[in-house]
C-alpha cells in the first residue's frame, strides 16, 4: 500500500476547510435563486437511477474540491484495488468482493490464484435447482409433504439482507410459500416466527457465515429441537434443514448434510452478502431468473461505479456530499427515506452495512483519527415518518441531511395514492431545502407572537433518488449504490470498511456472563459493582421454572 499523506493535510481537505467557511453563510434559496438552472445542471443520472443533488449545500467549486480530495486520497486505486481481489480489508488479510458475487459468466476475478467467478455460478447453480424443487412443491418433507413455510435463521448480515430483500420484493415472491425470519436470542423471535407452523412443512435455512454465532446456532439449535417434537426421527433434520456457510465442518457438526450446505467464502463480508447464497431464501420466494436480475442490476452499478468519471460517478458522488456533512458540518446523521412501503427495511438493512463499516476509529495503520468517521444511518419510509421525526428534520438544532428515495410507477397502482404519494416527497425536499421566512407567516396572517414558531429556516440539504419502478433489477443497483458510496468514504478516512472488531468485546463479556447467570451456586463475581448488581438482581429474580 502506497503511503498517504494524513487526511487533514490533503491540500483539497485545507482547501475545503476554507471554502466550508463561505459555503455555510448560503442559503439554498439564494443559490437557487442566482442560478436558475441549477436544478437541470446538479443531477446525474445513471443505471436507471436520476440523482438530483441540487438541494444541497454546495456550489460548484465545492464539488471540484471535494472531486480534488477523492483524487488526493487515492480512491481511483483502492476502488481497483477491490475490484481487482486486493486484500483491501487489511485486518483480516482478505479480499472483499461482493462484486465477484455479481460477476456475470466468463468474467474472472483471482484470489489466492483461483478465478472465484466459476465457484460463484456452481453455487448460483446449486441455489436455482434446490429454489425451484421448494417453490414446484417438489422438495418433500420427511413425512411427504410439500414445504410451504421457509425460515431464514441467522443474524446481521446473515438477517437484515434476507429480511429486507423478502419485504422488497414481496411483490414478486411466490404468494403460497410464507416466509419468516429469526434473528434474535429473544425466545420471543424464534417462538413466534414458528407459531402455528407445521413442522411437516417447514424448512429452516440456517445462514451463518461462521457458524458459530450465539444467536444462530442457539435459534438452530431450538429450531431442531422444534422439529423433532413432531417429527420425531433424526433422520428428519436432513429434509428440513439446510445451511449457508462458509464453515463445512460445523455444519457437518450441527447435523446437516453437507449436500444441503450453499456456500460462500472469506472474501464476502456479513454485511456484503445479500447477494451470495445468504440471499437463498430471497431466491426461493422470487425465483431462480428474478434473483439474477437482482445480481445484473448490482453488477450494473458495480460496471458504473470502477467505469464512470467521479463527477459523473453517482457512489463518488453520494459518498462525496456524505463526507461533507459528517466533516464539514458536523453533521451526526443521515436520514434515509424511502417513499416505498416495500422498502421498509431498508433503512434497517444499511444500518449495518454503513455502520458496521465506517464506525471506526483508527486508520488503516492503525493510529487515531483525527476526523469524525462514519455518520449515523437511519431512517423510515414516507409518508409514516412525516407524521413523526420529520419535525426535528425541518425545525430542530440539528443539521440532518436526507436521502430520499421514490419510483415513478407504483407496484400496487390504487386510484390516486402514488400521485399523493409523489407530490408528498416533492413537496417534504422543497420544504426543506427553502422553508418559509418570517414575511411569508407573517403575510399569511399569523398573530406575532406565533410567528416564530411557524417559520422553517430552510436550507436543509437532502438528495432525490428517483427509479422507475422497484424491480428486483433496481433493488440490486440501490443497493450496490449504497456500498461503493460506503466505500468511497471509508476510502478517503483511510480506515478498514470491511472489519468489525468492535462487535467482539460485547461477545466474550456475555459468554463470561452467561455462566454466572445459569450457574445455582453463589459464584464470586468479578466484574464492575454495576455489573455484579445487575447479575445478583437477575439471579435473584429469575424464572426458576424454566
Ligand atoms: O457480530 C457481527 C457479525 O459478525 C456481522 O458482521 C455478521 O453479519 C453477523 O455477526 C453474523 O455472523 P455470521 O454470519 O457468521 O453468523
Amino acid at each position: 500500500m502506497t503511503a498517504i499523506a494524513p487526511l487533514t493535510t490533503r491540500g483539497a481537505w485545507k482547501s475545503l476547510e476554507a471554502h466550508y467557511a463561505t459555503v455555510r453563510p448560503l442559503h439554498l434559496r439564494t443559490l437557487f435563486a442566482d442560478d436558475p438552472t441549477r436544478g437541470e445542471r446538479m443531477r446525474a443520472e445513471a443505471v436507471g437511477i436520476y440523482f438530483d443533488y441540487s438541494k444541497h449545500r454546495i456550489t460548484d467549486e465545492t464539488l471540484t474540491l471535494l472531486l480534488q480530495l477523492a483524487e488526493e486520497s487515492g480512491l481511483r486505486g483502492r476502488i481497483d484495488a477491490m475490484f481487482r481481489g486486493d486484500k483491501v480489508n487489511v485486518t483480516e488479510k482478505r479480499a472483499a468482493l461482493h462484486v465477484a458475487l455479481r460477476a456475470p459468466k466468463g468474467h474472472s476475478i483471482i484470489v489466492d490464484g483461483e478465478d472465484v467467478v466459476p465457484q460463484v455460478h456452481a453455487v448460483l447453480e446449486k441455489m436455482a435447482v434446490f429454489s425451484s424443487l421448494v417453490r414446484r412443491g417438489e422438495w418433500r418433507g420427511y413425512t411427504g409433504k410439500a414445504i410451504r413455510n421457509v425460515i431464514n435463521i441467522g443474524i446481521g448480515g446473515s438477517d437484515l439482507g434476507p429480511v429486507m430483500a423478502y419485504e422488497a420484493l414481496r411483490h414478486y415472491s411466490q404468494r403460497d410459500l410464507t416466509f419468516r425470519f429469526v434473528s434474535n436470542i429473544d425466545g420471543t423471535d424464534f417462538a413466534e416466527a414458528t407459531r402455528n407452523l407445521d413442522a411437516e412443512e417447514t424448512l429452516f435455512i440456517v445462514s451463518s457465515k461462521t457458524f458459530t454465532t450465539l444467536e444462530t446456532m442457539t435459534n438452530a439449535r431450538t429450531a431442531r429441537d422444534w422439529a423433532l417434537t413432531t417429527l420425531k426421527q433424526p433422520a428428519a433434520i436432513a429434509k428440513h434443514f439446510v445451511a449457508v456457510s462458509t464453515n463445512a465442518e460445523e455444519v457437518a457438526k450441527f447435523g446437516i448434510d453437507p449436500a444441503n450446505m450453499f456456500e460462500f467464502w472469506d472474501w464476502v463480508g456479513g454485511r456484503y452478502s445479500m447477494d451470495s447464497a445468504i440471499g437463498l431464501s430471497t431466491m426461493i420466494a422470487i425465483g431462480p431468473d428474478q434473483f439474477h436480475a437482482m445480481l445484473d442490476g448490482f453488477h450494473q452499478m458495480d460496471e458504473h461505479f470502477r467505469l464512470a468519471p467521479f463527477e459523473r460517478n453517482l457512489p463518488v458522488l453520494m459518498g462525496l456530499l456524505a463526507l461533507w456533512y459528517n466533516n464539514f458540518f458536523d453533521a451526526q446523521t443521515v436520514a434515509v427515506l424511502p417513499y416505498e412501503q416495500y422498502l421498509k427495511r431498508f433503512p434497517a438493512y444499511l444500518q449495518q452495512l454503513t455502520m458496521e463499516s465506517n464506525g471506526k476509529h483508527v486508520t488503516l495503520q492503525g493510529t487515531e483519527v483525527a476526523y469524525q468517521t462514519g455518520p449515523i444511518y437511519w431512517g423510515e419510509p414516507g409518508t409514516n415518518g412525516q407524521h413523526s421525526f420529520y419535525q426535528l428534520i425541518h425545525q430542530g438544532t440539528k443539521l440532518i441531511p436526507c436521502d430520499f428515495i421514490a419510483f415513478t410507477q407504483p407496484l400496487n397502482p390504487l386510484g390516486r395514492h402514488h400521485d399523493l404519494l409523489l407530490a408528498n416527497v416533492f413537496a417534504q425536499a422543497e420544504a426543506l431545502g427553502f422553508g418559509k421566512m418570517s414575511q411569508e407567516v407573517q403575510a399569511a396572517g399569523t398573530p406575532s407572537w406565533l410567528v416564530p414558531h411557524r417559520i422553517f429556516e430552510g436550507n436543509r440539504p437532502s438528495s432525490m433518488l428517483l427509479l422507475e419502478r422497484l424491480t428486483p433489477a433496481t433493488l440490486g443497483t440501490l443497493v450496490a449504490l449504497y456500498e461503493h458510496s460506503v466505500f468511497v468514504q471509508g476510502a478517503i478516512w483511510n480506515i478498514d470498511s470491511f472489519d468489525q472488531w468492535g462487535v467482539e468485546l460485547g461477545k466474550v463479556l456475555a459468554e463470561r456472563i452467561i455462566p454466572e447467570l445459569e450457574s445455582e451456586s453463589e459464584s464470586a463475581l468479578k466484574h464492575d459493582s454495576s455489573t455484579n448488581c445487575l447479575i445478583r438482581r437477575y439471579r435473584k429474580c429469575k424464572d426458576h421454572s424454566t
